[in-house]
């Protein structure tokens, strides 16, 4: 028996464009929603039905940025140097398409499009034996986007699409619109491109004429709907960006609600793609988890709190106003209010870390606490430590970076400035107000300041002496 024939199918990314209506000095899909770029989101879906060496992105508008972006996905990239329109960043494919039999073809601003809707429109279009397939959607505000007008109500069959500019009022009421995501077939697309005009509003190849010419050769045209029009939401403005986010980050808030997360007015956090939450951890409102941060499980993340890139264990308790950035926090551990763990910060299990506390490259041992006014950088902190008020670690000699070493269940009074390098040795004692230059050793007790002078009577005397003084 033969084997059924495997189409040989490509994915163009148009992502050429400038994005003018934006008013940037950078490129609009290298926007962000969701905590990532447009085009990103959309090499995501494209890479979802094909490999990514069968995706081809057309960069051009600052075409390097672009590339640097994302080419850590694997996916092709094809310059479009000039940038006369989608039907010209198409044009520009012909060879790089010349090996595959059909085209799917995405906008690089349209990044809600789910994988199984690129693939029903590629079931659609393969199964209508179509030279060409749009997808489209049925918008209570058409406004801005090109208008599908169909040959008749009822059959898939397209006559052409009608750009907003061009559209005729009655035109513009059609509220069935054109995505931007369609399916070609590339032999007849190659064939007829070169049938494309400029005499339009903006002087550009429209790819979306490519319906009205199609239709004209009698070549096939039809239009699959999207059940769910959200996805196909454009994004030429900032508010239409803004909404697209808001979007993004309610469906991932969602998705964290159902595997066991509590998050609080969830409309007032910011949690980007790839964070992970474990069950019965709660999320307050006005919380930002940002980047490839992890929060395990039974743990609070009070308001206010911007969490980057870091892991935080089981059973912790993040009070409000706390900022970490690339830290690890271990189970059980209770941060702030208003702590700031900058990058680097290893933080026990148990251990405390509280108000106005900063820390920066440090290990801080199991059930240590560090609770007020305090910095701690470059520093080797043990396990049962406690970091007295306004603690410092003097790290920086105005060169170079130094280390503190603190062992096991050492006490630090209140107000020490330990001057690294320096190592104090494990259950030592530090006197308040200490200056410690010098190694500490094991059990012992340093006190580094001067001595107290008491003066009897001294205060009383000098105001009477400033009384006399006045009477004068
Ligand atoms: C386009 C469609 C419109 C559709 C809408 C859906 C055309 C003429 N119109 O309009 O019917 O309703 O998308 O969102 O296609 N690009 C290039 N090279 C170019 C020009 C554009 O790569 O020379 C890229 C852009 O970077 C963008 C995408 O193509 O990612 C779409 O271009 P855009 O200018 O946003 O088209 P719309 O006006 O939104
Ligand atoms: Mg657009």
């Amino acid at each position: 028996m033969p084997t059924p024939h495997t189409p040989r199918i490509a994915v163009a990314i148009m992502a050429a464009g400038q994005g003018t209506r934006l008013k940037s000095k950078y490129p609009k899909v290298l926007h962000e929603v969701g905590g990532k770029p447009l085009l990103a989101h959309v090499i995501a879906a494209a890479t979802s039905v094909v490999q990514p060496q069968d995706v081809y992105a057309i960069i051009g508008h600052q075409a390097d940025l672009v590339r640097k972006a994302v080419q850590g996905t694997g996916v092709n990239f094809v310059l479009q140097e000039q940038q006369r329109g989608t039907g010209h960043a198409i044009m520009v494919c012909r060879e790089a398409l010349s090996p595959y039999e059909h085209v799917i073809v995405l906008s690089g601003d349209a990044p809600l499009i789910a994988p199984e809707t690129i693939a029903r429109l590629r079931d659609f279009h393969l199964q209508k034996k179509a030279a060409m397939t749009l997808l489209s959607a049925e918008l209570a505000n058409p406004t801005g986007y090109g208008r599908v007008i169909r040959k008749s109500a009822k059959g898939d069959d397209v006559k052409a699409i009608v750009e907003e500019k061009s559209a005729t009022p009655a035109q513009k009421r059609v509220r069935e619109i054109n995505s931007g995501i369609y399916a070609f077939t590339i032999k007849p697309l190659y064939a007829k491109i070169g049938s494309l005009k400029t005499d339009n509003a903006h002087q550009e190849y429209y790819l979306t004429d490519m319906a009205g010419v199609f239709a004209r050769a009698k070549a096939r045209v039809v239009a699959i709907k999207t059940a769910n029009p959200a996805e196909v939401l454009g994004s030429n403005t900032r508010a239409e960006m803004m909404e697209i986010d808001a979007r993004f980050r309610m469906a991932k808030s969602q998705q964290l609600m159902s595997a066991g997360a509590s998050i609080f007015f969830p409309q007032t956090c910011v949690i980007d793609a790839e964070v992970e939450v474990g069950a019965d951890t709660v999320i307050e409102p006005f919380v930002q988890l940002l980047g490839k941060t992890r929060v395990g499980s039974e743990c609070r993340i009070r308001s206010y709190s911007v969490i980057s890139n870091s892991e935080i264990g089981n059973n912790v308790l993040v009070r409000p106003g706390s900022i970490l950035d690339d830290a690890r926090v271990g189970t059980g551990a209770v941060i702030g209010p208003y702590s700031h763990l900058r990058p680097g910060s290893d933080i026990g299990e148990g251990a405390q870390v509280g108000n106005f506390v900063e820390t920066k490259k440090i290990k801080l041992g199991k059930g240590s606490k560090a609770n007020h006014l305090t910095y701690l950088g470059d520093a080797e902190i043990g396990a049962g430590v406690n970091v007295g008020a306004g603690t410092i670690t003097c790290n920086y000699d105005g060169v170079n970076k130094h280390t503190t070493e603190i062992g096991d269940g050492v006490f630090v009074g209140s107000d020490t400035t330990l001057v690294a390098p320096v190592k104090v040795g494990n259950g030592a004692y530090i006197g308040a107000a200490s200056c410690i230059t010098e190694d500490v050793p094991e059990d012992a007790l340093a006190v580094g300041r001067g001595r107290q002078v008491v003066k009897e009577g001294w205060a009383r005397s000098k105001r009477e002496q400033l009384a006399a003084a006045r009477k004068r």
